[in-house]
C-alpha cells in the first residue's frame, strides 16, 4: 500500500464516471452544446492566437460540476492541436512536483489543473511567475547556502477549473487573461446532449423522452448523461429498449428523481430544513451534520441547483427553504420564513 500513498500528479481522468462516459465527451467546439458565448469567445481566443502562431492566453473555468469545464479544456487542446497534461490542485503536494510538470511541457501544450482552488499556497506561487513570464523560480541547495535560479519553461496555456471561484486567491486569479462562467443548461440544450449521447450509446430515443429526461436533469449534461444510461436499462429490460416518454417516466419514477429533477438527497435537504430546523435559518455545518453528509457536497453539488430553482435561499443566518420549497413537498410554508425572505 505505501507505493499507493501518493496520487500520481499527472491524471487521465479524474472520475470513473466520467471515463465511462468518454464516448460521450464532446470532441470539438462544433459539438459542444449550449454556453454559446464562452464557445463564441473561445473560437476568437483560438483562431487569433492561430493566426498570430502565439500560444492562447491563460483560460479559467468557473461553475457547477457537470456542466463542461473538463470537456473544454480537451476540446480547446484539440483544437489548439496541442498536447494536454491533466492534474488537479489536490494532488499536487510539493512546489517541485508543479515545476516538474511545467518543465516537461512543450511549446503551446496546454496544462490542465482541476480544482485549482485546492493549491497549496507554496505550489500557487511557483505558477505566478510561470503564468506571467514563462519563468520558474527553483531553489537549489538547502539552508542558508541555497540558491534561487530562475530558469525559462515553455510557453504553455494554463487552463484552471473551479466550482468555487470565490476561494481563488486574487494574484491567481489576476494572472488568467479570461475568466468563463459556466451556467446550467436550459431544457433544449439537454435534450439536443441526450438525443445525441442515444445515438452515441445507439439507444433509440423519442424527442419526448428526451425531454423528459431532460426535464428532470438539473440542468447539468452529467446527470443528462447518467439518467439516459439509467432509463436506458429500463428500457431494455422492461421495455423493447426503446426510450419514450412513458419508459423515461416510470425509469426516473424508480430512480426517485421527480419532475422537478430533485432526488432523495435534494427533498432531504429541503425537508430537513423546513421539519427540523423550522424552515431556517440553518447554518451549512449544522445542515450537514444533521444529514450526515459531506458540507462540500451539500454547498457544491446539491445547493448551486436548489438555489437556482429557487427551493432555498442563503442569508447571513444561514440556509433558509422558500414558499417553492413548502409546496414541492405538500407542506404548509410558515409565516416566519417568509418575513425573513422580505427582510433580504
Ligand atoms: N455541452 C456539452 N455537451 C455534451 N456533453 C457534455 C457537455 N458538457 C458536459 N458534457 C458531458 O457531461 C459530463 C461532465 O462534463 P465535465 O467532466 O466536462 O464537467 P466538469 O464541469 O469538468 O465537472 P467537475 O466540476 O465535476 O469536474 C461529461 O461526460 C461530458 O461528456
Ligand atoms: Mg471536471
Amino acid at each position: 500500500m505505501a507505493a499507493m500513498a501518493r496520487e500520481p500528479i499527472t491524471q487521465g481522468e479524474e472520475r470513473p464516471e466520467d471515463r465511462a462516459f468518454q464516448s460521450l465527451r464532446p470532441p470539438s467546439l462544433h459539438e459542444f452544446i449550449g454556453q454559446e458565448s464562452v464557445k463564441q469567445q473561445l473560437r476568437l481566443a483560438i483562431e487569433a492566437a492561430a493566426r498570430r502562431k502565439e500560444t492562447l492566453d491563460h483560460i479559467l473555468l468557473h461553475g457547477p460540476p457537470g456542466l463542461g469545464k473538463t470537456s473544454l479544456a480537451y476540446i480547446v487542446a484539440a483544437e489548439l492541436r496541442v498536447n494536454i497534461r491533466l492534474t488537479s490542485g489536490p494532488v499536487i503536494e510539493r512546489p517541485g512536483d508543479l515545476a516538474a510538470l511545467i518543465t516537461g511541457l512543450s511549446e503551446s501544450d496546454v496544462l490542465f489543473i482541476d480544482e485549482i482552488h485546492r493549491l497549496r499556497r507554496n505550489v500557487e506561487e511557483i505558477l505566478y511567475p510561470a503564468m506571467e513570464d514563462f519563468k520558474l523560480d527553483i531553489l537549489i541547495g538547502e539552508g542558508p547556502s541555497a540558491q534561487s535560479l530562475r530558469i525559462d519553461v515553455p510557453q504553455f496555456t494554463l487552463i484552471g477549473a473551479t466550482t468555487r471561484t470565490g476561494l481563488l486567491t486574487s494574484p491567481l486569479r489576476d494572472r488568467f487573461e479570461m475568466i468563463f462562467h459556466l451556467d446550467f443548461y436550459n431544457e433544449e440544450e439537454l435534450r439536443q446532449i441526450l438525443t445525441h449521447g442515444a445515438e452515441i450509446l445507439e439507444v433509440g430515443i423519442t424527442p419526448d423522452g428526451a425531454m423528459e429526461i431532460a426535464s428532470r436533469a438539473r440542468g447539468t449534461p452529467r446527470v443528462a448523461h447518467r439518467l439516459l444510461k439509467r432509463v436506458r436499462d429500463f428500457a431494455q429490460v422492461h421495455g423493447d429498449g426503446h426510450i419514450t416518454r412513458q419508459v423515461a417516466n416510470e425509469a426516473l419514477e424508480l430512480l426517485g428523481v421527480d419532475e422537478q429533477g430533485l432526488d432523495s438527497l435534494d427533498r432531504k435537504i429541503l425537508s430537513t430544513i423546513a421539519e427540523k430546523f423550522g424552515g431556517g435559518p440553518v447554518g451549512l455545518e449544522t445542515l450537514a451534520a444533521s444529514l450526515s453528509e459531506e458540507r462540500d457536497t451539500i454547498s457544491e453539488v446539491y445547493e448551486p441547483f436548489l438555489l437556482k430553482r429557487g427551493f432555498i435561499q442563503r442569508t447571513p443566518q444561514g440556509r433558509i427553504a422558500t414558499e417553492r420549497a413548502y409546496r414541492h413537498l405538500g407542506l404548509k410554508p410558515p409565516t416566519r420564513s417568509m418575513s425573513l425572505l422580505s427582510e433580504e
